[in-house]
């Protein structure tokens, strides 16, 4: 069964670029059915719409949270999505909104959570001088960035490095991350166990969170 996905963005969508290359190349049995945004000049909006899938700017001007999100709710429901995906969609959802998409609402943050939640993750933990960093992807709660986790994937810092170039490194890996969940929870493997997540049957052939990290300094 091929799972409908709504996306939800603000800017770049490179995370939205990699759901649409993983459909298109049949890695994940999944179709991107709509892209909505709270931005008007969000590039993930010309993305979708280079990728022919239906895409709207949800303009939040005049309304309040509940109301603009009743209008995302509305067209995702049009759109018959299965899952909501939020790729780099910066507005704090209300608790309705949550409890509509409840166990369908997923996100993907540039951090291992429950560190370095909020703005600017990357930064955070270069300036926290960790030596691990990484990328997590979630189930959405009434937290910012704190619901039950669904996988996640170290990106080492290096010597020299700088938070821009730990940024680029954690996309990389972020871009792999977040189809192969949406893998996982079309094919029904995912299940929620109170704050634990349980996935069923093994990662795919060449596939595991270490192989996830960059071929270039796993070696
Ligand atoms: C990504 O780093 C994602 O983890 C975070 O926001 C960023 C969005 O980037 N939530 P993009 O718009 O997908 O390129």
């Amino acid at each position: 069964m091929t799972v409908r996905l709504g996306v939800l963005a603000s800017g770049r969508g490179s995370n939205l670029q990699a759901l649409l290359d993983a459909e298109r190349a049949g890695t994940m049995p999944a179709t991107v059915a709509v892209v909505l945004a709270n931005k008007a000049d969000a590039h993930a909006l010309a993305r979708a719409k280079a990728a022919d899938v239906p895409a709207h700017f949800v303009d939040p001007k005049g309304l309040t949270r509940e109301a603009h999100e009743a209008l995302m709710t509305e067209r995702l429901r049009e759109a018959r999505v299965d899952f909501v995906c939020l790729a780099g969609y910066m507005r704090v959802l209300t608790p309705s909104f949550v409890a509509t998409w409840r166990e369908r609402l997923i996100n993907i943050h540039p951090s291992l959570l429950p560190a370095f939640p909020g703005l600017d993750a990357q930064r955070q933990a270069f300036e926290a001088g960790v030596r691990v960093a990484g990328a997590t992807t979630h189930f959405v709660d009434d937290g910012v960035d704190q619901g039950p986790i669904i996988l996640q994937a170290a990106v080492p810092v290096l010597e020299g490095d700088t938070r821009d170039a730990l940024a680029a490194r954690i996309l990389e890996v972020e871009h792999r991350l977040y189809p192969l969940t949406v893998k996982l929870l079309a094919e029904g493997r995912v299940r929620l166990d109170g704050r634990r997540v349980r996935i069923s049957g093994a990662l795919p052939a060449g596939v595991s969170t270490a192989s996830l990290f960059p071929p270039d300094v796993t070696k």
